[in-house]
């Protein structure tokens, strides 16, 4: 059984980390229409591969992960399963193909549903988010480890932000209302890594549209923790975003010839 995440950490016994298994849920059901028209976005090609496999890569890289569970287009599972069949992946690492749902939050729940019960810690990560390195993850998975129910990589602000009273159409002018202290506010990214029990609480009794898995563990009123995050996990979104992706994989090809 996983730790109590109720009971503060000096009351807990040590977390066992020889046998907390983890497991890795990729939602990659989206359509990625900010993307522009095509295939759906987890199986456009970055360097010759489908995002989704780089995402599964990233993933599989951790020798902490021992499983991963890819969340395919709803009519699409067949097609991920025959991608993977086709590229290199760690033979450490397990994989199943899961058919996702309307929404991102269905598809994780739809993920988590598929996980067998020996995995405690599991990280859901999403598939526009390539390139993490292992370092990210791990330093998620360690965070997890050590006791905290939820744990987010998170980024310090490079832009000023402001809340606005959003306008009735695209492009029209917005009242701005307030304009947060940008030294308090981080852009959280992915994977982020849980309790396993934790998430399935959490995706059982909350309903209300997320955009992220952990603000769902703090609508249940635990505490959430940032690592450091990093610049290559950013979420491909916009066509500008594949011309950053491409560059930071030929860096890394460059890199590694030496
Ligand atoms: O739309 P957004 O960029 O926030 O999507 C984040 C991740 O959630 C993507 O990897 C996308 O494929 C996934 N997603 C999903 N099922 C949906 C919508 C999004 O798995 N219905």
């Amino acid at each position: 059984m996983s730790d109590d995440p109720l009971t503060p950490p000096s009351q807990k016994s040590a977390p066992d980390r020889t046998t907390r298994r983890t497991a890795a849920v990729i939602p990659a059901a989206g359509r990625g229409v900010r993307l522009g028209p095509g295939a759906p976005k987890a199986l456009r090609a970055l360097g010759g591969t489908p995002m989704l496999i780089h995402a599964v890569r990233a993933m599989a890289d951790s020798r902490a992960v021992s499983l991963v569970v890819l969340v395919a287009p709803p009519d699409g599972a067949a097609e991920v399963k025959t991608l993977l069949d086709a590229h290199a992946l760690p033979e450490r690492t397990d994989f199943l193909v899961v058919p996702g749902g309307d929404s991102r939050q269905e598809s994780v729940r739809l993920g988590l549903e598929a996980l067998p019960p020996e995995y405690d810690i599991v990280l859901v990560h999403d598939a526009a988010r390539p390139l993490v390195p292992v370092d990210t993850v791990d330093a998620v998975i360690e965070a997890v480890r050590e006791g905290a129910p939820a744990v987010v990589p998170a980024l310090p602000l490079a832009d000023t932000v402001k809340q606005v009273e959003p306008a009735a159409a695209p492009g029209d002018p917005e009242a701005v209302v307030a304009t947060p202290d940008r030294s308090v506010l981080r852009a959280v990214q992915t994977p982020q890594g849980f309790d396993r029990a934790v998430l399935q609480r959490a995706h059982a009794t909350v309903t209300e549209h997320v955009t992220d898995d952990a603000s769902m563990i703090e609508q249940l009123g635990l505490t959430v923790v940032t690592v450091p995050g990093h610049e290559e996990a950013f979420k491909v979104t916009r066509p500008l975003d594949l011309v950053l992706a491409e560059a930071v994989l030929a860096r890394r090809r460059l890199n590694d010839g030496f």
